[in-house]
């Protein structure tokens, strides 16, 4: 028993590790979420020892129960995690010491904490981008759902936050559909990237045992084993990748909050959520603040900083493993963490959200949005080039600016003083429905293509 509170290196140690040295050195209080992971690990790298008769088959079997029991502490919160022992795997590997005895020594056989942290780590990181695609199917549920009450909602659509053009409300909520898309896509080929399994790689160079790295690999749900030991052990930009997906998602869900705070604003009041997505205010009786939203807008600055953290740790790192690596793993969980509660909460803002269509219809009518159409109009009708129909089209506007009318709002007459030889059938283009609905080119707003666009989202997911 004089063993038990020894680190594995004690023997080559003159001294006791520094009580400050060990408080920063520790890792356990975060990698303890590896736990499952390094157990499966250890169990399948178990199995193959034993199969390459590299270890006894009883002391395998003596192993593997012992990794299991040790599981079970760990689901039910019996485990004792010791500061002392650094990290997951000596944690994991000195209570197994304390359950089978001897025989757990045979464990640590052909492996080093090198490959075993980062085959633990991509094991952790394949599970959370799966329930990361989860949470972001789910949003993109949610805005399909949305867009389909709304395919013939014109709201005025926006550059440069100024009156642009006409836009169907269910097209707006679908550009960021393909957004979410495009971060799914992101997440499927991390999980493709990562997916080679490093265990075997040992500290550095491999190793001299006649280990069997296929069948770990495909064991554990790799495609192959990795194909440099070097690069095994080092490699991080798995890590790089998650938090990358991670930030660009984040990224996309912060405009959106972003364009909702627009929308909701009382300068604008295009959409409002329900009370349970608002806050009230400690002092005016009379606000609802949309609080979740600006959350949303805010957390993607901790996935940049996670992001920006990993890469600046990996800058310049020579070969091969540094303890710099360590810190990989807080700033993945935090990313996770953050990323998650997001998409949750994006989720339910979106089923919140519902559009104020009168005044929709009415600031999608200010600031000459058809102006365009007029031009396209002339263009189509009268055989005249579209530099030329945007100059009259200009001229129109600064009439209907002048005169304070809307461009729906000219006669005939008024729009004939611009271009002589024009009937009544042009004063339909300045209607912001109409102009919303000849826009049948491919990806367009047209109530059809929506309608046909949200047909085909439904089959996709
Ligand atoms: N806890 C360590 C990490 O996360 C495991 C690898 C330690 N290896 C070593 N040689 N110190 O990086």
């Amino acid at each position: 028993m004089k063993n038990k509170n020894k680190t594995v290196w004690s023997n080559r140690f003159k001294s006791k590790t520094s009580q400050s040295f060990q408080k920063i050195g520790s890792s356990i209080h975060i990698d303890k979420r590896l736990y499952e992971q390094d157990i499966a690990a250890s169990i399948v790298h178990t199995q193959m020892l034993s199969k390459q008769k590299i270890i006894k088959s009883e002391d395998a079997n003596k192993i593997i129960n012992g990794l299991k029991k040790i599981k079970a502490q760990i689901d039910k919160g019996n485990f004792e995690f010791k500061e002392k022992f650094e990290d997951i795997h000596l944690n994991i590997e000195k209570a197994l010491f304390d359950i089978i005895g001897p025989s757990a020594g045979y464990m640590h056989t052909a492996r080093s904490r090198n490959d075993q942290v980062v085959t633990d780590f991509k094991l952790w990181i394949k599970d959370a981008s799966k329930e990361i695609l989860k949470d972001i199917s789910l949003v993109m549920k949610n805005l399909l759902k949305k867009a389909e009450k709304n395919t013939d909602t014109v709201m005025p659509g926006l550059t440069h936050l100024k009156n642009a053009q006409p836009i169907s409300f269910a097209h707006y909520l679908l550009s960021y559909f393909e957004m979410l898309k495009r971060d799914k896509k992101r997440f499927e080929n991390n999980l493709n990237l990562l997916d080679e399994c490093p265990l075997g790689s040992a500290a550095l160079s491999g190793t001299s045992y006649k280990i069997d790295r296929t069948y770990t690999a495909k064991k554990l749900g790799f495609k192959k084993p990795t194909d440099n030991s070097i690069d095994s052990v080092s490699d991080r930009d798995f890590a790089i990748d998650f938090l990358y997906a991670s930030a660009v998602c984040a990224m996309h869900l912060s405009r959106l909050a972003e364009d909702f705070i627009i929308y909701n604003s009382d300068a604008f009041k295009l959409i409002s959520f329900k009370d349970s997505m608002l806050t009230g205010s400690s002092i005016m009786p009379q606000k609802k603040n949309p609080d979740p939203a600006e959350l949303i807008r805010g957390k993607v600055g901790i996935n940049y900083g996670k992001l920006n953290a990993m890469l600046t740790i990996m800058k310049g790192l020579p070969m091969s493993y540094f303890k710099d690596m360590q810190d990989d793993k807080e700033l993945v969980f935090s990313g996770f963490d953050t990323l998650k509660d997001t998409l949750t909460i994006s989720a339910e803002l979106i089923n919140s959200v519902y559009a104020n269509k009168s005044n929709m219809l009415f600031m999608a009518n200010q600031g000459h949005t058809t102006a365009t159409d007029f031009a396209d109009y002339l263009v189509k009708n009268k055989n005249i080039s579209f530099r030329e129909s945007y100059a009259i089209s200009a001229k129109l506007v600064n009439f209907a600016e002048k005169n304070k009318k809307l461009l729906s709002e000219l006669s005939l007459e008024e729009v004939k003083k611009f271009y002589k030889d024009l009937d009544k059938s042009v004063l339909k283009v300045f209607d912001v429905k109409n102009s919303m609905n000849m826009k049948k080119s491919h990806g367009g707003t047209s109530m059809i293509n929506v309608k046909s666009m949200i047909k085909k989202y439904k089959k996709e997911i």
